[in-house]
């Protein structure tokens, strides 16, 4: 309904001939391929291009330099008392947060009080130091995570089981509910999507866009200063209308373009105008492979205008996961 509403606005609007989706097939190079059974869940990128990689299978974070010929990943973390990372992302200048837990991946969530908040500093060189925050008692999921647009203490972490976004205090590790909402809940407990209610969260300029992978849209609230929701939740996307089988995952936002690319599974990257809705599909079957997050290169022009989305992997007959990885789009605006 929310949807309707919408468009029959954006209808009514100067750009009316954009409303819907159309396809776009850039350039996807592979940067690199995990070895099997690594499940490869985040991204975040350094000021220095490199990438920086979770899986939910490994306690240790991943850098890779996109930018040589056949680069590595090179372990630059390893936490304790964890099985995998799920959220990645950058809190201050050359600072990131993480969230590590003991995973049960099957069915994507911690063991009940595993999950912790740890931040990795790379602003004293490319050793980084790693700090522990606080565990959380009462999670079974921490996935996309974000620094409050301007309150630098906050961090935004999306509970993908309760259907809540926490904030956790940096400073103190004081955390709790910051808001829930039914459109922000999973729509069953199994896996294939339902289980996954908000996934991917960003935050800018008091705003905070998230995907609700079990609910199929892509939304955004007002936040105050300490967290709060601000104003109702508006829905701006539906996967259903990329195509019947796309799910969203994580995303990465382009302020100056005003878009979310969301990864999206089995075989897409989505495109969705933060003005009006519109979707951009990329559906390459071959490239893109369950994909689970996106984020876009830092450095030269080329670097900002590649968008890097992580691929969680492809199921083999025998249930291994094999081809989890790091591909290159070439947006190229
Ligand atoms: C690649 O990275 C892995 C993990 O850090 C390390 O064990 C290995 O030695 C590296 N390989 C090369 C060729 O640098
Ligand atoms: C890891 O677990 C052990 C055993 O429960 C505990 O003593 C230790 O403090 C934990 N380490 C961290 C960094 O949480
Ligand atoms: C988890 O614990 C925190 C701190 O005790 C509390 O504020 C929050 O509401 C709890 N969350 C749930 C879902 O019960
Ligand atoms: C994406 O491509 C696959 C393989 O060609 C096709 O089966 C699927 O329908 C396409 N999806 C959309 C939304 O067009």
């Amino acid at each position: 309904m929310k949807l309707f509403t919408r468009t029959s606005v954006i209808l009514a609007s100067a750009w009316a001939v954009q409303v819907g989706y159309s396809h776009a097939s850039p350039t996807i190079r592979n940067v690199y391929t995990f070895p099997r059974n690594t499940f490869i869940e985040n991204i975040a990128v350094q000021s220095n291009g490199n990438i920086l990689v979770t899986s939910l299978g490994s306690p240790s974070l991943f850098s890779i330099d996109p930018t040589v010929p056949n680069p590595n990943a090179s372990i630059i973390a390893t936490f304790p008392n964890a099985t995998g990372i799920s959220g990645v992302t950058e809190i201050e200048p050359d600072v990131f947060a993480v969230v590590t837990g003991v995973w049960d991946q099957a069915i994507t969530r911690a063991a009940l009080g595993t999950l912790a908040v740890w931040t990795v500093d790379f602003s004293r060189g490319p050793v980084p130091s790693t700090k522990y925050i606080t565990g959380i008692a009462n999670s079974t999921i921490f996935n996309g995570i974000a620094r409050h647009p301007t309150n630098p203490r906050l961090l935004l972490a999306a509970d993908s089981a309760a259907g809540a976004v926490y904030r956790v205090d940096l400073g103190t590790g004081l955390y709790g509910v910051a808001f829930s909402s039914p459109l922000l809940q999973p729509t069953g407990t199994a896996a294939e999507g339902k289980h996954l209610g908000i996934n991917g969260l960003k935050a800018a300029r008091s705003t905070v866009y998230f995907t609700n992978s079990a609910q199929g849209l892509f939304g955004k609230v007002g936040i105050d200063f300490h967290g709060n929701q601000v104003g109702g939740i508006e829905v701006l996307a539906k996967s259903s209308a990329a195509g019947s089988d796309v799910v969203y995952d994580d995303f990465a936002l382009d302020l100056k373009r005003g878009t979310a690319w969301i990864a999206s599974h089995p075989s897409y990257g989505v495109g969705v105008s933060l003005l009006d809705g519109r979707q951009t599909v990329i559906n390459d079957t071959t490239k893109l492979l369950n994909p689970t997050s996106a984020a876009f290169g830092r450095g030269g022009i080329r670097q900002q205008k590649t968008l890097y989305v992580t691929n969680g992997g492809q199921f083999t007959p025998e249930f291994d996961l094999v081809n989890a990885g790091v591909v290159a789009v070439e947006l190229l605006f």
